[in-house]
């Protein structure tokens, strides 16, 4: 996956990201994981959005497992809700993604996935790449780990760094077992770097809020199925979708918060064994 940086030119204060995670398409329009129609409930979670502010966001993230399958068509069926989006947006690949598949149907001219993007003239965000090719884990390459040390010491703006993999167990016993693996050289990459002033995630479909080295990490819930948080064994949350706002405030201030549907997806199997 390339990295590159570019600039998103901020004439607005506070910027607003938004993220959305954990989507999960399936191969076929009208197939069901969990019980969930996971398209139909990514639709239910835009419409939502679009009814009131702060929508349009100034980004939008995508944090990983757009689809479930890595295949071409749910990447394109994905593609075509976000095209028509007055915004730009940033796609980084989980375990269930292909990362070249999505940086081919997803990325372009002013869509991204890894990298640096300067906004404005007030914050960084360094997006990295933690796709372990036949792992549910995460791993930092040494080329994204090489990338985020340049990025910090290259630019000293407040900088948040967001990838798929949480970099710190989050409680729960069978999702910890897939967290980043060389997660304690990522936190000695970010010694020395007072500016990283938070870490975005997905993969755990649950509004975490945590704390590492004096630095908040928070994770998105998924646009479809919610995992139970603390849960040692897999279990599904009776939680509607939801996603994720950052308000980034000039001086390194930010201000983030969790919205959510009204409702459950339809059809929600809770008596589902996993994933
Ligand atoms: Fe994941």
């Amino acid at each position: 996956m390339s990295l590159t940086t570019w600039r998103l030119p901020a004439d607005r204060s506070p910027l607003r990201l938004l993220q959305l995670s954990d989507c999960h398409f399936l191969p076929q329009p009208g197939d069901t994981l969990m019980g969930v129609d996971t398209e139909k409930s990514f639709q239910a979670v835009l419409e939502a959005l679009r009814r009131h502010p702060p929508w349009p966001p100034d980004l939008l993230l995508l944090t990983g497992d757009l689809v479930q399958e890595p295949l071409p068509p749910p990447y394109r069926r994905l593609h075509r809700y976000l095209a028509p989006l007055p915004c730009p947006w940033l796609a980084l690949p989980g375990n269930h993604d292909d990362p070249r598949l999505l940086e081919q149907i997803l990325c372009g001219d002013s869509h991204h996935c890894a990298g640096q993007v300067i906004l404005g003239d007030a914050w960084q965000l360094i997006a990295l790449d933690s796709h372990l090719p036949g792992s549910h884990a995460g791993r930092l390459a040494p080329s994204q780990l090489d990338w985020l040390r340049r990025c910090l010491e290259r630019c000293r703006l407040p900088a948040l760094i967001t990838l798929h993999h949480p970099p710190i167990a989050v409680g729960s016993r069978w999702m910890d077992t897939m967290q980043l693996q060389n997660a304690e050289t990522f936190w000695r990459r970010l010694e020395g770097h007072p500016q990283v002033k938070g870490i975005v995630f997905g993969h755990v479909h649950q509004a975490f809020n945590g704390r590492c080295r004096d630095i908040p990490l928070w994770s998105a819930p998924s646009t479809c199925f919610q995992f139970k948080p603390g849960s040692d064994d897999f279990a599904l949350d009776a939680l509607p979708p939801g996603w994720r706002w950052l308000e980034l405030s000039p001086h390194g201030r930010l201000r983030t918060w969790v919205e959510r549907l009204a409702d459950l997806p339809g059809g929600l199997d809770f008596d589902a064994g996993g994933y």
